[in-house]
This record gives C-alpha cells, sequence and structure tokens, in this order.
C-alpha cells in the first residue's frame, strides 16, 4: 500500500518504519528539517529500542523515504496518517493546531482519494470536525481514527504486536482497507476493533485516564503506608496477585509523567468541563500525581532542611521512565527545579536522556560521565529513573563515594533492610520503617 505520515516523532517514526516494515511503500513527512536531514542519513532523532536497525533497513530498501514536502507525500499516497503532536493548552485543552494543519495540507494536496487516518491523541469530535474541513474536497476524503497504544521504550514491540487495533470510521470501505493493512500485526489472533469515529477517540483517553487511576491510587496507598507504617511494597505483592488488579501500574513511586498520561488526563477532563460534566476520578488522580512529584522533594527537605544551599545531590534517571530520552513531564524535573529553589548543587545522571535534560536545565546542573561520578562528593544519592543497570550497584562504592551514606529512592529499587545492614540512610516510597 503506497502510505505517508505526517510526524515523525515517537509515534509517526515507529508507525513508519513498522509500516515500511511490513512492505508498504512509506513517506515520512515533517516540518522540522533538522529531523528530516538525520532521518535520510538513518539516524534516529530519537531513542527507541530497534528503531535504528528497522530505520537503516527499510531506508536501503527503498520502502521509506523522509521529506519536508507535504505535497510530494499527500500526492504519492492513499492512505495519511497524522501522527503530530497534540499539546496541552494553557487551559489543560488539547491543542489541535497541528492535527488541523495536517487535515488542510491533505486537502490542499489531494489528487485522487484519500483515506486520512488520525493516530494523534485527539478529543472526541475532531474526526467529525476533520470531516467537515474535507467535505468540499474535489476528491473522496475519507477520516478514520486510529488511537495508538504503543508505550514508548518497547514502541517498536508494541506496534508489531499490538494487544488490539482501535479503528474509527463510519464507512465500511475504510474498515475493509484499515483491517489490510494491519493484518501483518495481528496474526496472533489479536482483536481489531471497529467502531465509530466518536468511540474510537473516546478509547484512548479512558484508557490512559484508567492507567493514570491506577498509578495514583497506588501512590496514596504508598502515603498512608507511611503514615501508618505498613509496607507498600508487601501490599503491593498482595494486590496484584489477584487477577482481576493485575501488577502493572501499581508500582508506588515519584509520580507519571511523559508526554501522554499527563496531557491526556487534563485533555479528558477539560472535555467533561465543555460537556458540563463532573469527571471526578480522572481529576482526582490528576491531583494526586501533582502531590506525588513533590513527595520525594519534601522527604529531602526533611532530612536536610529546607535550605540546601551547601548541600549536593547525586541524581539516577532523569528520563520519565526508563528505556526512553523523553523527559516531557518527566518528575525528574519538578525534583531538580525543587532542589535548584532550594539552593542546593545537583550532579546528574542518565543512561539516555543526557542531551534531552542539557535543554532543560543548560548550565544550571552538573552532567554527570557516569552514574557513579554523579555521586562524586554528593550529600545524598537521589534515584528517580528505575533503569535496569541501577538495579544492583556496588553500594560500598557509592559509600565510599557520598559525602553521607544517604539514598532517596524513588522507586523503591532497593530493600531498606539490606540498606540499614549496609549502614545507609534509606528512604523510600511507602516503606515500612525497620
Ligand atoms: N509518545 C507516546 O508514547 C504516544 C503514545 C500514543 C499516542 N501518542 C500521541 O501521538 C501524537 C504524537 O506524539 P509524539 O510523542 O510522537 O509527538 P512528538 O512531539 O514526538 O512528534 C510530533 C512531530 O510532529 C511534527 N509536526 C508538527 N506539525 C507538523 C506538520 N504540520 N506536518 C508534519 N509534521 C509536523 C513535529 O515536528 C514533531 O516531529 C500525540 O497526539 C500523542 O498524544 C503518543
Amino acid at each position: 500500500m503506497k502510505i505517508s505520515v505526517f510526524g515523525t516523532g515517537y509515534v509517526g517514526l515507529v508507525t513508519a518504519v513498522c509500516l515500511a516494515e511490513s512492505g508498504n511503500e512509506v513517506i515520512a513527512v515533517d516540518i522540522d528539517e533538522n529531523k528530516i536531514n538525520l532521518l535520510k542519513e538513518g539516524i534516529p532523532p530519537i531513542y527507541e529500542k530497534g528503531l535504528e536497525e528497522l530505520l537503516k533497513w527499510n531506508l536501503k530498501n527503498n520502502r521509506l523515504k523522509f521529506t519536508t514536502d507535504p505535497a510530494l507525500a499527500v500526492e504519492s499516497s492513499h492512505i495519511i496518517f497524522i501522527a503530530v503532536g497534540t499539546p496541552s493548552n494553557p487551559d489543560g485543552s488539547c491543542n489541535l493546531t497541528y492535527v488541523f494543519d495536517c487535515v488542510n495540507t491533505i486537502k490542499k494536496y489531494a489528487n485522487n482519494e484519500k483515506i486520512i487516518v488520525i493516530k494523534s491523541t485527539v478529543p472526541v469530535g475532531t474526526a467529525n470536525k476533520a470531516k467537515e474541513i474535507v467535505k468540499d474536497s474535489k476528491h473522496k476524503i475519507y477520516v478514520c481514527s486510529n488511537p495508538e497504544f504503543l508505550k514508548e521504550g518497547v514502541a517498536i514491540e508494541d506496534f508489531m504486536k499490538p494487544d488490539r487495533v482501535v479503528i474509527g470510521a463510519d464507512n465500511d470501505y475504510v474498515f475493509e482497507v484499515m483491517r489490510e493493512l494491519y493484518a501483518p500485526f495481528v496474526r496472533n489472533e489479536k482483536p481489531i476493533i471497529s467502531m465509530d469515529n466518536e468511540s474510537a477517540e473516546m478509547t484512548k483517553y479512558a484508557a490512559n485516564a484508567l492507567l493514570a487511576v491506577k498509578i495514583s491510587f497506588m501512590n496514596e496507598i504508598a502515603l498512608l503506608c507511611e503514615k501508618v507504617n505498613a509496607d507498600v511494597e508487601m501490599v503491593r505483592k498482595g494486590v496484584g496477585a489477584d487477577y482481576r488488579i493485575g501488577y502493572q501500574f501499581l508500582f508506588p513511586g515519584v509520580g507519571f509523567g511523559g508526554s501522554c498520561f499527563p496531557k491526556d488526563v487534563r485533555a479528558l477532563i477539560h472535555l467533561a468541563e465543555e460537556n458540563d460534566f463532573d469527571l471526578m476520578i480522572p481529576k482526582s488522580a490528576y491531583n494526586v500525581n501533582e502531590r506525588q512529584k513533590r513527595h520525594l522533594l519534601n522527604k529531602i527537605f526533611d532530612f536536610f532542611g529546607e535550605d540546601l544551599s551547601d548541600k549536593t545531590f547525586g541524581i539516577w534517571g532523569l528520563s520519565f521512565k526508563p528505556n526512553t530520552d523523553d523527559m516531557r513531564e518527566a518528575p525528574s524535573i519538578v525534583i531538580i527545579n525543587g532542589l535548584l529553589s532550594a539552593g542546593a548543587k545537583v550532579r546528574a545522571f542518565d543512561p539516555k536522556a543526557m542531551e534531552e535534560a542539557k535543554k532543560i536545565f543548560g548550565e544550571k546542573i552538573y552532567y554527570a560521565e557516569s552514574d557513579y561520578d554523579a555521586l562524586s562528593g554528593a550529600d545524598a544519592m537521589i534515584l528517580i529513573t528505575e533503569w535496569q543497570e541501577f538495579r544492583n550497584p556496588d553500594f560500598d562504592k557509592i559509600k565510599k563515594l557520598l559525602k553521607r551514606p544517604v539514598i532517596f529512592d524513588g522507586r523503591n529499587q532497593y530493600s531498606p533492610r539490606k540498606m540499614k545492614e549496609l549502614g545507609f540512610k534509606y528512604y523510600g516510597i511507602g516503606r515500612k520503617n525497620v
């Protein structure tokens, strides 16, 4: 099939590469010339496991092309994915400027029948607005909603083997084309679920909000555990063993971040408000998360006092979760800014997100050469992102490097008992005093 993809970010690039890998001819288009130049050379502008190999292979085999020319992309394709950003407006609503720019561009350059596939996360009603825009086109332009559920860090795997594919449309022909396109990815009998556009749009928000609720719920239980001296790690094991609940998204920590959960929960709350409806559960989940992002910081203030002007902190992990370089709405930003405002110095290390961190903090922090370099001479270690390589460190070395043996563990990676035995002052999230 002949496909183009608007937007070469985390979703668009993965979509383009995976659709090319299944034999389609794909043109990916972006307004960011630097990104396109890198991609033409086979260099991914983002870190995502397995992406570089697929990118290089499909470029070499001429199934994948990159351009900044939207006319070329539209004219040479039948199915056109929109995977551009949908950031938050200041009032929490979803900014659809980029999506509608693409719809207008597609209408402008359409030279025959097109199927617009909206993959960006968009509020209910967006596909209908897109249909309004294209309805007076000379050529037939269909609008399909196809929300994306991939997780950064395992995005390629998620796209190649999705749990489900959701297709929203009002036309059997569109369902048929989309089923054919996705058939190679659901050979393991995972469902392609067809529905109307509005329900498809809502499915994405409902899924993200529910996951956000699960995280915030466990974070709130963790704070109560601290008050009553229960151990949230034990509670998590006991709760997650119930097959109706499961273990996923039950890990207490420093709060959720990333480019999706915070903005999508906000957009869902806004959609409800626009419809005179008080969406109480997602609203609470959002507020709990805001509190959670400052929880570790408050523990640091409790220990060292609120004036940190003579203190240095060694930070492990900056990305909003492991296996990505994405720092959008990362809890590390709140924690580091909180430390800097209290006068502290920060030495930070992340396996993949150092370049992104430089864009955010500039000269304000020291970018360590390695995890252990971040701890050299620091008053305490703070673990924010649970990268695999931080799970089993050399604690003797850590103790020698730190000025004082103090660890704030925002992801409950270490055992409080073992930390005590090794002579550390250890603070996790919702852990029992030992
Ligand atoms: N990142 C995720 O994990 C994830 C998962 C599921 C869904 N989503 C949704 O997918 C969408 C894209 O997210 P992302 O993280 O890939 O965004 P991103 O910010 O990484 O990438 C968006 C890209 O779109 C480009 N762009 C903007 N306007 C354009 C235009 N007119 N023509 C061509 N390109 C244009 C930008 O230059 C940028 O490269 C969002 O709606 C997001 O909510 C994201």
